[in-house]
């Protein structure tokens, strides 16, 4: 029987430089992260290609954990490369062919004080098998979203350019509510009423043929999804433009999807129960949402050198063998 675990397979992690079991990749209860929200994380997919499992733009997202612990004075130990290698390294000793990974660093436990500055920086980074993030149904038919009563938080109180855990209460409050009320997803408004992003993706509207999207002072978390999407628009001739948004055009365009590591490019079908254009994905999100998965399946030509491949030890290793459930 399948199991539906997706964390039944995991067997190393990677803490502070070395592979422990998966098992004793625990915290203590007096972490000040648990307490304070003092974490900052990575969300990354690795995609099954011909030439073996590739993690896509592993580069970007590991700068955008060193910037995020920047921005918060937290001093990681490790440099991208070396978070790169890690990411590497435990995905070839899980041996998985496709995953998600989840780099994390985080203030430890010491005293528990709001002060951080004295607390340890713990880094860890995990694998798993992720599937569709908003349903399998999701990129072929389209979600139903909401405009989030939450509104995402002020850049004069919380840098939303930071990938930071305790931003995700926030998140949570959006998604909780958009659940409970039936929908999909939920859309958060910035603090002056523009447009913003979902729980956890960006948001692209297409309007009079023109693709839109929220720019980083609309309290964005600057998407790697996002900068790869406008690329290839730019590449495929579709025009583009960055710049505050109206609720209302939720209402008027002709198309709208959100992009994110996890939700990939999934169309939006309907805003407040109101039809996205004919209420199906529309031409312009199928061909970037073709493009994009033809891209991090190394399917067509990557002149940004997006992929990172694998070494052929894990590729050889994955073919021959299936990955053994933990007992
Ligand atoms: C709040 C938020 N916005 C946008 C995104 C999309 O970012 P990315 O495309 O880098 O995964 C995410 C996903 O991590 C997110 O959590």
């Amino acid at each position: 029987m399948v199991s539906n675990d997706p964390f039944e397979t995991v067997r190393w992690v990677w803490k502070n430089g070395e592979l422990i079991r998966f098992e004793d990749a625990s915290v203590h209860v007096l972490t000040h992260a648990l307490h304070y929200g003092s974490g900052w994380f990575e969300g990354i997919r690795c995609y099954e290609t011909q030439r073996g499992p590739a993690v896509f733009r592993l580069q970007d997202h590991m700068k955008r954990l060193v910037a995020s612990c920047k921005i918060f004075r937290a001093e990681l130990p490790f440099s991208v490369d070396e978070l790169c290698q890690a990411a590497i390294e435990t995905i070839d000793a899980n041996e998985y062919k496709e995953c998600y990974v989840r780099p994390i660093v985080f203030r430890g436990f010491g005293s528990l004080g709001v002060n951080p500055l004295n607390n340890p920086i713990e880094t860890f980074v995990a694998v798993w098998p992720w599937g569709k993030y908003l349903g399998e149904e999701a990129l072929e038919q389209g979600v139903d979203a909401c405009v989030s009563t939450w509104r995402r938080l002020a850049p004069s109180g919380f840098p939303a350019a930071a990938k930071a855990t305790g931003t995700y209460l926030n998140s949570q409050l959006i998604k909780m509510e958009a659940i409970i009320g039936g929908y999909a997803e939920g859309i958060a408004l910035d603090e002056a009423g523009h447009l913003s992003e979902g729980s956890g993706e960006n948001l692209f509207l297409v309007s009079e043929g023109v693709l839109l999207t929220p720019p980083r002072v609309s309290s964005i978390l600057p998407g790697i999804t996002r900068s790869t999407i406008l690329t290839l628009a730019k590449d495929l001739g579709i025009p583009v433009r960055r710049g505050r948004l109206p609720r209302a055009m939720l209402y008027t365009c002709e198309e709208a999807f959100f992009t994110g590591t996890a939700a990939e490019v999934t169309p939006i079908r309907s805003v407040d129960r109101i039809p996205v254009g004919d209420g199906k994905p529309g031409p312009i999100t199928r061909r970037l949402m073709t493009a994009y998965l033809d891209m991090v399946h190394g399917r067509r030509p990557d002149p940004h050198h997006w992929l990172t491949y694998c070494p052929p030890a894990a590729v050889a290793r994955s073919e021959s063998e299936s990955v053994e459930v933990r007992s």
